[in-house]
């Protein structure tokens, strides 16, 4: 006989629960153990703006796979310990910068439409910035004003 109490039928429950996070949601966060870091996953899941009920404490975004266009520094200045930001996959023709995020350490942005070159005020933090598969044609690499360091610029991988 079927018991309806089955570990498969609970687990399954479980499962389904686990992968529930609909719009308005917060996307799973967990502590990525190897960085000693609060991540919060928002990828894949279809955002066409940064979602604003994310833990104070992120230090770990991820945002690709999503439909993100446009994107300003100001939509993460309610994460003031944000230190990698992952914005690969969308549909980035424009990321402003300027309302800063002073920890921020890695900014991927691969796999996007950029046009030009993120100018990278307000970030001066900023060690390793992910630029493959934009639309950035070549040679003109010049960072702005304000750099202490010049980023580590990767223009292949990822
Ligand atoms: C982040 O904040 C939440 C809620 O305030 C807390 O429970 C958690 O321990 C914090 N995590 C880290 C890594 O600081
Ligand atoms: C983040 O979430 C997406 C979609 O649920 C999943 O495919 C991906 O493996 C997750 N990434 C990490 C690092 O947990
Ligand atoms: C890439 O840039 C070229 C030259 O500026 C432009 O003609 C083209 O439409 C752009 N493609 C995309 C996908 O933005």
């Amino acid at each position: 006989m079927l018991c309806p109490t089955s570990p498969h039928l609970a687990l399954l429950a479980l499962l389904s629960v686990a992968g529930a996070v609909g719009p308005g949601e917060p996307c799973p966060s967990e502590m990525n153990l190897i960085k000693d870091r609060l991540q919060v996953n928002c990828s894949g899941q279809g955002l066409s703006v940064v979602p604003l009920a994310l833990p104070r404490n992120t230090s770990i975004l991820l945002l690709s796979s999503n439909r993100l266009a446009s994107v300003s520094t100001a939509a993460f200045q309610h994460l003031p310990e944000l230190a990698e930001l992952d914005l690969s996959h969308n549909a980035l023709g424009v990321l402003h910068t300027g309302p800063p995020l002073p920890l921020l350490q890695e900014l991927v942005l691969s796999h996007n439409a950029l046009g030009v070159l993120p100018t990278l005020q307000g970030l001066p933090a900023l060690t390793r910035l992910a630029l493959a598969h934009n639309n950035i044609s070549g040679g003109a690499i010049v960072y702005g004003v304000d750099q202490k360091a010049v980023p580590t610029c990767n223009l292949a991988g990822l």
